[in-house]
């Protein structure tokens, strides 16, 4: 098969899974609830072997039915028409809030942990069946029904977690915008979805700044009618925030009209629970669909197995709920199970570098779930902060967003783990719901640097993206996909099933495909190498390169971009852009002369924060002549992503490119604008 170009990722990537640590870790004290290999490779094979009986089981154990299904699975990769549980009844904020209500009122199911620790919380599922009942009563009153869509551009706050389960209650759908975008990006969002209500706050605190929260929304709903009514929640309860008449309500006035009960709407177990922005290869975000059923059970299933959570413990993922990992791992997968939840508003270093010890004290957490690059910041500041808390009731130690280097996995084991810890590499995506390659805490040994091996009912296939032929054996590379549909994997992109088949089911006919460079070892042990598409990895955030280049194109100054993400030590990988000018005479032009070229480099830097979000923003940007093409006027970023890490010297065959020529200039740029910049630093 041609035309594809997956190959990408193992030119940067001269590590062979055969040459990888070998030595197994295995650290667990206490029973498991899958206690050994032998039992995850039994179950592992049910429940590829026989998903029916496997699911269907699981199914019943771990979700309270108002109807029971009828068929376990229907549909297949190739058509994108999968479906699960069908005809089953179900309603997710039942399952997360009522049912340990009932069993458990007092026990905590949300533990606030607030930006200034005074303001700590907790929320018993008691408090939490009656709070999200009166936010459920307060959108039906306004209309909100079965199916709508409903946004939420909150911070991690307790309200969020409510606002998103009273949205499942009414059997409408919740759209969290990461409440780090944009005025921009969260209309464009608001305006795909179609969404008629919006719940944000008057404020929000990080690191002890004050976010606007609410004046980004009028900024960014200005000229958008849609959008009917805005709850808005008192976060810091300053004075003077604008709000519209007949569109804007307070929370606490809304909710105190409410009862402390609202009755659940039973849904189609294919209904969907909710829709999740991602970048992709295309400029625009893609708002993932998840159903009710199958992703739910994903998330409990994940979070019971992968974490061995067990009744009394406590999870503390520190994500954001605007991402997929706070959807999963911070509420619906701990709730599903009757788990008690830490939210965390804040940031690793606030008010200090101790913060995450102190709160893992503090609740005497079981498990901590962080990606990489907030590990990396902290083994940077030193063990002095970690040394000063009592951190021994941890139990699992999860990774998830990026990569996890061997060594960093090392430090995390000795330094946070206390060589008593398990740590878990979970791997998956937006699109994946839950975890789909993990190791079993207590019962699959661990490799430091690998993500393991795939979770129930995750047919994992490495395929050669050169040939698109599946390669079945062990001591592999290629491409990762998944050959049989999985619970709870994204059933469609908003408004765009087309879209949604020509990404992940098109690639490779029969296989869903990740985006993801990855390698099976001697043991069939999963490394994942990272993305082979335009999407690049910054301190765990998926960023479309694509998206980030509309933005700087929108510069009148600029010709054309180019985005990139090259190695970076502390964010995983960072962005680098590339931009022509179309005046190359232009005075910021650094090739022209360097007076205003520091003024255009902040316009551009701001450009992107202002629409994209400051997550976005590029580490450098390189002005330069021309941007290498092929001769079909295609950007070839490979050369350009060679030049930015240093290894102009291994620029391999260029005879596809029609300008060669510049290449000179292009290697004189990066040295003078970025390479020669860092070392100074
Ligand atoms: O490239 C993989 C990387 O993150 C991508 C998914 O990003 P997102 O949808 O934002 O979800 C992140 C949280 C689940 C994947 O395609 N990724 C995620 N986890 C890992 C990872 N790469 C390596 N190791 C991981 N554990």
């Amino acid at each position: 098969m041609t035309g594809r170009d997956h190959t990408k990722v193992h030119e940067a990537h001269h590590i062979h899974a055969r040459q990888a640590p070998q030595h197994f870790y295995n650290s667990q004290p206490g029973p498991a609830y899958v206690h050994d290999m032998e039992t995850y490779k039994k179950m592992y094979k049910e429940s590829i072997e026989n998903p029916e009986e496997f699911f269907g089981k699981m199914g019943r154990d771990f979700l309270h039915w108002d109807r029971p299904f009828t068929k376990v699975q229907s549909g297949s990769l190739e058509n994108g028409d999968v479906a699960w549980f069908l005809n089953g009844e179900l309603n997710a904020s039942y399952n997360c809030v009522d049912r340990h209500a009932f069993a458990n009122p007092d026990k905590p199911a949300l533990i606030y942990e607030a930006d200034d620790e005074a303001d700590n919380k907790i929320i018993t599922f008691g408090e939490l069946l009656r709070e999200v009942s009166k936010v459920a009563g307060v959108l039906k009153s306004w209309g909100v029904k079965k199916g709508d869509t409903v946004a939420v551009y909150l911070p991690m706050i307790p309200s969020t977690v409510i606002a998103m389960l009273a949205i499942a209650r009414l059997g409408a759908v919740h759209s969290v915008i990461f409440a780090g975008f944009s005025s921009g990006s969260m209309k464009d969002r608001i305006v795909d979805a179609g969404c008629k209500v919006l719940i944000t706050c008057d404020e929000g605190r990080r690191g002890g700044k004050t976010i606007h929260t609410k004046k980004i929304v009028d900024e960014g709903l200005n000229g958008v009618d849609s959008v009917s009514h805005i709850l808005v929640f008192q976060r810091t309860g300053t004075e003077g925030i604008p709000m519209k008449a007949g569109r804007d309500f307070w929370w606490h006035e809304e909710t105190a009209k409410q009862r402390g009960y609202f009755p659940p709407v039973s849904c189609n177990a294919e209904d969907p629970l909710f829709l999740l922005y991602t970048s992709g290869s295309t400029g625009s975000p893609k708002g993932v669909v998840h159903s009710t059923g199958g992703y739910l059970l994903g998330a409990a299933l994940t979070t019971r197995y992968v974490f061995d959570i067990h009744p009394e413990d406590v999870l503390f993922t520190a994500g954001d709920v605007g991402w997929i990992t706070g959807h999963t791992y911070a509420l619906y997968g701990p709730l599903a199970l009757g788990t008690t939840s830490i939210i965390f508003e804040s940031t690793p270093a606030y008010p200090d570098y101790g913060r995450y010890w102190r709160i893992i004290q503090r609740h005497k957490a079981t498990h901590f779930y962080v990606a990489p690059t907030a590990l990396r910041l902290i083994k940077r500041v030193g063990e002095q902060e970690i040394s000063k808390y009592d951190i021994s009731s941890l139990r699992v130690l999860g990774s998830v967003g990026e990569p996890i280097s061997p060594e960093l996995w090392e430090w995390y084991h000795k330094t946070i783990g206390n060589e008593n810890c398990v740590i878990c590499d979970t791997m998956w995506q937006t699109e994946s719901g839950s975890h789909l390659i993990a190791p079993l805490a207590g019962a699959v040994p661990t490799k430091p640097g690998s993500a393991s091996v795939p979770f129930f009912g995750v047919n994992a296939a490495i395929i050669d993206p050169v040939t698109g032929v599946e390669l079945p054996e062990n001591d592999v590379e290629g491409v990762l996909a998944v050959k049989s549909p999985w619970p709870s994997m994204a059933r469609s992109i908003w408004n765009n099933h087309a879209h949604y088949i020509n990404t992940y089911m098109k690639p490779y006919p029969g296989y869903y495909f990740t985006g993801d460079g990855a390698g099976r070892d001697h043991d069939g042990y999963y490394w994942i190498r990272g993305r082979v598409d335009d999407v690049v990895n910054v301190s765990g955030h998926r960023l479309s390169t694509a998206e980030i280049e509309a933005s700087l194109g929108n510069n009148e100054a600029v010709s054309e971009a180019a985005v990139i993400g090259i190695a970076d030590e502390l964010t995983g990988q960072a962005v680098i852009a590339f931009v022509s000018l179309k005046n190359s005479a232009h005075p910021a032009n650094p090739l022209e002369g360097e007076s205003t070229a520091d003024e255009l480099h902040r316009e551009l830097i701001l450009q992107v924060r202002g629409e994209i979000g400051p997550f976005a923003s590029p580490k450098c940007i390189i002005i330069v002549k021309d941007l290498p093409k092929t001769r079909s006027g295609k950007i070839m970023r490979r050369v350009l992503r060679k030049i930015a890490s240093n290894e102009a010297d291994q620029l391999g065959d260029l005879s596809t490119l029609a300008n060669a020529d510049i290449v000179p200039s292009l290697i004189d740029a990066v040295n003078v604008q970025f390479l020669e910049k860092l070392k100074k630093k």
